[in-house]
Order: structure tokens, then sequence, then C-alpha cells
């Protein structure tokens, strides 16, 4: 069983005013995300990542198609206890401490009072807010509000984590802690399924990904697949002793060759002439310091989907 299997969804909204064109939030979106795995939602602005979260946690109702977490229909009551949330623009209740909002919140999930009063001070100390615990929420920076959203989500200790864009205000060392608490929590066994438009967190800690792009899947996969089948993959070799660009067979095989000092970096657009080119080299009497093969970024992927996908890619599309 997945955890989250999408079939079709589609998301129209209602124009706000008579004449104007509804917006399609959703265009037919079909994704799983298997148990015990890290997956990554990513897309841009307006892409339908926040719509698509609504609708899995019951909040909203798709125009068409089907979500089922846990096998069970979206919104299903008893899964919903399986489930934690982190909204985009959680409301907090500025007046409580950190310590009684995520006491109110434990009480809420049906936790008992002595097993409340432990699992909050377990979570405020592994969202790095154990210090500012008595400190009312109306004083919390954007980033330690996040944190808070986040323990709030894990409060009742669930098995199926959804998270829209957890990482959005965080400094760089609160992103490092909240990829490294995403990632024990896999390897608690649950799963987790969040968005994000910040691709290096993406890359570092997701087993798969999929992009979103005006509301349908362009791409998903393993981040490893993505970027190595989605580009040909360059290779740049370095070598020493010659003056490369006075080669033919090398100048005529490589996109680009540069001398730095004594060495020259000859980068191929492929591997495909590399044997070539490194014959050409011995022949003149230079010697190879290196040949590294360059994989292609999530990044240049990202920004290749939103142009348009190729064939190629639509071809993967799940
Ligand atoms: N309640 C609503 N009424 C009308 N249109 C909406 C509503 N909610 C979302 N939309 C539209 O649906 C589209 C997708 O919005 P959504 O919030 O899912 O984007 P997102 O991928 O979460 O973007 P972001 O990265 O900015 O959070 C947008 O065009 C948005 O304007
Ligand atoms: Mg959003």
């Amino acid at each position: 069983m997945d955890a989250i299997l999408i079939e079709g969804l589609t998301k129209k909204f209602r124009p706000g005013w008579p004449g104007l064109p509804s917006v399609i939030a959703l265009a037919g979106l079909s994704l799983s995300v298997r148990q015990g795995e890290i997956y990554g939602f990513l897309g841009p602005n307006g892409a339908g990542k926040t719509v698509t979260l609504k609708i899995l946690l019951g909040l909203m109702r798709p125009t068409s198609g089907s979500a089922e977490l846990l096998g069970k229909p979206a919104g299903d009551v008893e899964v919903r206890r399986r489930i934690g949330f982190l909204p985009e623009s959680p409301y907090f209740y500025d007046y409580l401490t950190a310590e009684e909002f995520l006491s109110f919140y434990g009480h809420l999930a049906g936790l008992d009072r002595a097993h409340v009063g432990r699992r909050v001070t377990q979570l405020l100390d592994l969202v790095g807010l154990t210090e500012a615990r008595t400190r009312q929420l109306r004083e919390f920076s954007k980033g330690m509000l996040q944190r808070v959203g986040l323990a709030q989500a894990l409060i009742h200790d669930p098995e199926l984590v959804i998270l829209d864009e957890p990482m959005s205000g965080l400094d760089p060392i609160g992103r490092k802690q909240v990829r490294d608490l995403i990632l024990s929590l896999r390897d608690q066994g649950k799963t987790v399924f969040f968005s994000t438009h910040i691709i290096p967190d993406v890359e570092m800690i997701c087993d798969r990904v999929g992009i979103l792009v005006k509301g349908k899947l362009l791409a998903t996969g393993r981040v490893d697949d993505l970027v190595s089948h989605g580009h040909t993959q360059s290779v740049e070799i370095v070598c020493e002793g010659i003056d490369a660009e006075t080669v033919p067979d090398i100048r005529d095989a490589s996109t680009r060759v540069l001398r730095q000092g004594r060495q020259c970096l000859v980068v191929l657009p492929g591997p495909k002439r590399l044997e070539e080119v490194l014959a050409a080299i011995r022949a003149c009497g230079g010697t190879l310091v290196s040949v590294t093969p360059q994989k292609g970024s999530l990044e240049e992927l990202f920004f290749k989907q939103q142009a348009g996908p190729t064939n190629e890619q639509a071809e993967r599309k799940a």
C-alpha cells in the first residue's frame, strides 16, 4: 500500500468576477508516495503545491480525481490521527507560550497529561526551542514560529508527515536542523511528504522528487535518475604538458578548452569521444591528470521543465 496515492486530481477555482476565466490550480495530477520514503514536492510559486496538500488533508475538495492516504480517502477522520501536518501559514495563538501551545495540541490529539509534558519537552529540544519554551509566541521570530509549527505537526507521533514549505523562513542552521529532523523521521520508519521550492534541500534528503508546474507533474523519480537521464553529461578532462587548444582532435571534440597555468581543462559535451581525446593527449606527449563526468543538477532540470519538457522528459512523467 502506498502512503499517498493521487490519481487524476484536478482543482478549478471559480473566478471572483463574472466573465473572468476560472483558475486551474491542478490539471490531472497523479503521483504516489511509498511508505517510509521522503518525497519532495518541488514547484515554483503558484504551481499548486498548497492546493494539493489541502486536498490531501481534507481541507479542500477536488473538482475531480481521487486522493488516498494510508489506504483511506483524503479527509478520513480515523486516518487524520495518523498524519501530522504543517500548514503553509499556521495560525498561532499569540498569547500562549511555546510550551502551552504544544500542550494544547497534545491534548487535542488525545494524549494524556503525563505523556503530553514529556512529549512537549522532547519536541522543544528536537526543534531547538528549549530555551524559548516559556516565551509567548507573539515574541517569536518567523523561523521560531516555523519550528513550533513543526513540533506541533509531530506531537502525536504520526506515521505520515505532510509539510508545506518546512524550510521557509529558516536560516541555514535551521534548514539543516529541519533536514536532519526529516531524515530522523525516515529512520523511525515514517513517511515524509513535503513541498518546497528550495532545490538543494530536495537534492540532499529526498528519496524521490516530483516536479509540479502549473498543476501538472512534469517529472518524478529519484533525484539521481532525473538528473542523469535528463541531460547529456559533460566530461571534464585535465591534462598537463601540452597546449590542448592547438591539437585539432581535441579542439574538434570539445566544447571548451581552458589553460590554467601548466594544466589544460578540456570540456567534452558527453562521453562519446572520450577515448579519442585521451589518445590524442597521449599521442602529443601530454599527461592525463583527471577525467571527471559532470552530473547535471536538479536546478538545471527545474528550469528546463518550466520552459517546457522535452519529449524524453514528458515520456518519463509519472
Ligand atoms: N482559494 C483559492 N481561490 C482561488 N484561487 C486559488 C485559491 N487557492 C489557490 N488558488 C490558486 O491556485 C493556484 C495554485 O496555488 P497554490 O497555493 O497551490 O500554489 P503553491 O504551489 O503552493 O505556491 P507557493 O510556492 O507560492 O506557496 C494559484 O494560481 C492560486 O492563485
Ligand atoms: Mg504554497
